[in-house]
């Protein structure tokens, strides 16, 4: 019988994860399906119980709905635990449980990818919000010479470095910033993780933030935000968030069928369309 996937969110209908698995299953042999499940901003758990009850396997779940999987499942990954939140539910006969890819994701992309190492390199991770709970317990196992959060709200920096100290053997070099305590710092590696992207907006930035052979990540993609469009201005090398997408993508399918597929040729195919 075909297994059952599915990814769940609000919106979701613009999702490319259908097309990203249907590609992995067709070249890794895998007999599975895998569908967009919409669900109301009140029936995310709805949804799930009765996606399980169908006999679903997966899902991966997208915005807004990270945390309340997070509070679903019976079981969780480690990654998940210290992320608090999970992209990635195994519907089990007895037990949810739930893993979060989204850190492994970013990290495969920049190393793999993009050829950009961490370790030893001075990281910057803007934002504070769940997109980088998601990623920086990753980052940390990178072993950056440090990894600065900043954020607009400093006293969330503060609380995600707080929460990644107490459960982090790698988080020594962990430090929280406001935007406007970054003038002077340079950076080899800065990443925006805000959600201002998706309304064109960026957060106030020093000039002076990229080191020499500095490199840019915005974890939105399908356009150039202005913190990519900055960051040329700068002279700086730059990448969106569509390899991270199929990285995670890729690591939730590890995750399910014990199959990792390849990445390359399905990130080179969505860039092309
Ligand atoms: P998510 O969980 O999806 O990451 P979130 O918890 O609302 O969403 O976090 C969004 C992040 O983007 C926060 O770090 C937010 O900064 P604040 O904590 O100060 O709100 C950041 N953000 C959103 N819009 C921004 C903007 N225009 N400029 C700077 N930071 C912004």
């Amino acid at each position: 019988m075909t297994d059952r996937y599915a990814v769940v969110g609000n919106p979701v209908a613009h999702s490319k994860s259908p097309a990203i698995h249907a590609r992995f299953a067709r070249e890794t042999g895998q007999d599975m399906s895998y569908v967009a499940v919409f669900a109301a901003l009140d029936g995310f758990e709805a949804e799930v119980a009765r996606f399980r009850g169908e006999g679903g396997c997966g899902m991966n779940v997208t915005l807004p709905f990270k945390h309340r999987a997070f509070a679903l499942c019976n079981t969780l990954s480690e990654r998940a635990a210290h992320a608090r939140a999970v992209n990635t539910l195994v519907l089990g006969p007895d037990a949810i449980r739930g893993d979060n890819t989204d850190g492994v994701g970013l990290v495969r992309d920049l190393t793999v990818n993009l050829g950009h190492a961490l370790e030893g390199r001075r990281v910057l991770l803007m934002g504070a919000g769940g997109a980088s709970y998601g990623v920086a317990g990753p980052l940390l196992d990178g072993h950056p010479a440090e990894l600065v959060i900043a954020n607009r709200t400093v006293s969330k920096a503060v609380e995600l470095c707080e929460h990644f100290r107490r459960i982090h053997t790698h988080a020594a070099p962990l430090a929280a910033a406001g935007y406007e305590a970054l003038g002077g710092r340079a950076f080899d590696l800065v990443i925006n993780a805000t959600s201002a992207s998706l309304v064109g907006d960026m957060p106030v930035l020093p000039p002076t933030l990229f080191a020499p052979g500095a490199f840019a990540y915005d974890m939105v993609y399908g356009r150039v935000t202005p913190f990519m469009a900055f960051a040329v201005d700068a002279g700086v090398d730059c990448a969106d968030g569509l390899g991270m997408l199929v990285e995670q993508a890729a690591e939730s399918f590890h995750v399910w069928r014990g199959v990792r597929p390849d990445t390359q040729s399905v990130i080179a195919q969505l860039r092309a369309s």
